[in-house]
């Protein structure tokens, strides 16, 4: 009926027009019949009540008509999302890994993405992987939403695009503060540039023009992997220490429970990203943030090096 980005939504639009058409019609219906009661039987027009005895008809013209009708509601909603739940045994296999407060998708080759690139008419398969709270995995284009619950294992979805295009994915779950900014974004591609993505060799390592700022690339880095959620760039305590005028400063931190000075170094800013729960900056708890290992490269880290230092000037 309604033509969308994934197979699913002709089924979804058709339960969502279906109750919304039968809720119209008893709208104005009853409106309209309160408007003809309120004129042609007032106080004036009528004045004595009329007392209507029970009638069978009526009642079981009452029951039935509404009993089809919410069958009918059933059965559409039950034939639009039965095949969400039916995932094929082929397809793209995806992991998606959700934290405070983004995204992050894992092919089986190994390739890590803060996008979700996927083919256009190829099923893939969605496994859900919530690594601290709860989140959802909401793509509104394709008319799927899934909780994705710390813990659960075998928890998927899956979908098939049918046109290609770039659409918002959101976390459909309040999931703390910054949950309003856990957003990306799924690209559909045709399939053959698809692939040619998936086995590009050059993909894990970043390319860097030699032009490059490497103070806008850490920029990047750091904003897409949506650090600055928690830590600020003007000096103002979100979540986690603010990343403003850090760099190079001898910090006061708890290392397994003991107290000690350190310098807030390349070295320390690795260890913060690979182990975020080694050294605790004095005035916050562990237990906040998780590892990227595996998400953030070391050679990444350079340039996130390069963007702190550079937030002292
Ligand atoms: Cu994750 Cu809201």
């Amino acid at each position: 009926m309604i033509s969308g980005a994934s197979t699913f939504v002709e089924g979804v639009d058709n339960a969502f027009l279906f109750i919304m058409v039968i809720s119209f019609f008893f709208l104005i219906g009853i409106t309209l019949t309160i408007l003809v009661f309120l004129i042609r039987y007032n106080h004036k027009k009528n004045p004595k009540p009329t007392q209507v005895k029970d009638s069978v008809a009526l009642e079981i013209t009452w029951t039935v008509i509404p009993l089809i009708l919410v069958m009918g509601m059933f059965y559409y909603g039950y034939v639009g999302w039965i095949p969400m739940k039916r995932p094929p045994d082929e397809g793209v296999v995806v992991t998606a890994n959700a934290r405070m407060w983004s995204f992050s998708f894992r092919y089986e080759n190994g390739r890590v993405s803060d996008k979700l690139y996927v083919p256009k008419d190829t099923a893939v398969i969605i496994n859900l992987n919530a690594l601290d709270v709860l989140h959802s995995f909401y793509i509104p284009a394709f008319r799927i939403k899934e909780d994705m619950v710390p813990g659960l294992v075998n928890n998927r979805t899956w979908f098939e695009a049918t046109k290609t295009g770039t659409y918002n994915i959101f976390c459909a779950e309040y999931c703390g503060l910054q949950h309003s900014y856990m957003i990306s974004e799924v690209v559909v591609m045709e399939p053959e540039e698809f692939w040619e993505w998936y086995h590009d060799p050059d993909a894990m390592v970043m390319e860097v023009p030699d032009d490059a700022d490497p103070v806008l690339l850490g920029r990047q880095i750091v904003e897409r992997q949506g650090c600055v959620a928690c830590h600020s760039l003007d000096g103002s305590t979100v979540v986690g220490p603010t990343f403003k005028g850090r760099f190079g400063e001898t910090i006061t931190v708890m290392t397994q429970g003991e107290e000690r000075e350190i310098v807030y170094d390349e070295e320390y800013v690795k260890r913060s990203i690979y182990e975020p729960d080694y050294d605790i900056t004095e005035g916050f708890r562990a237990g906040q943030m998780l590892s990227y290992e595996g998400e953030i490269s070391e050679q990444e880290i350079e340039f996130i090096v390069e963007f702190l230092k550079s937030l002292n000037e």
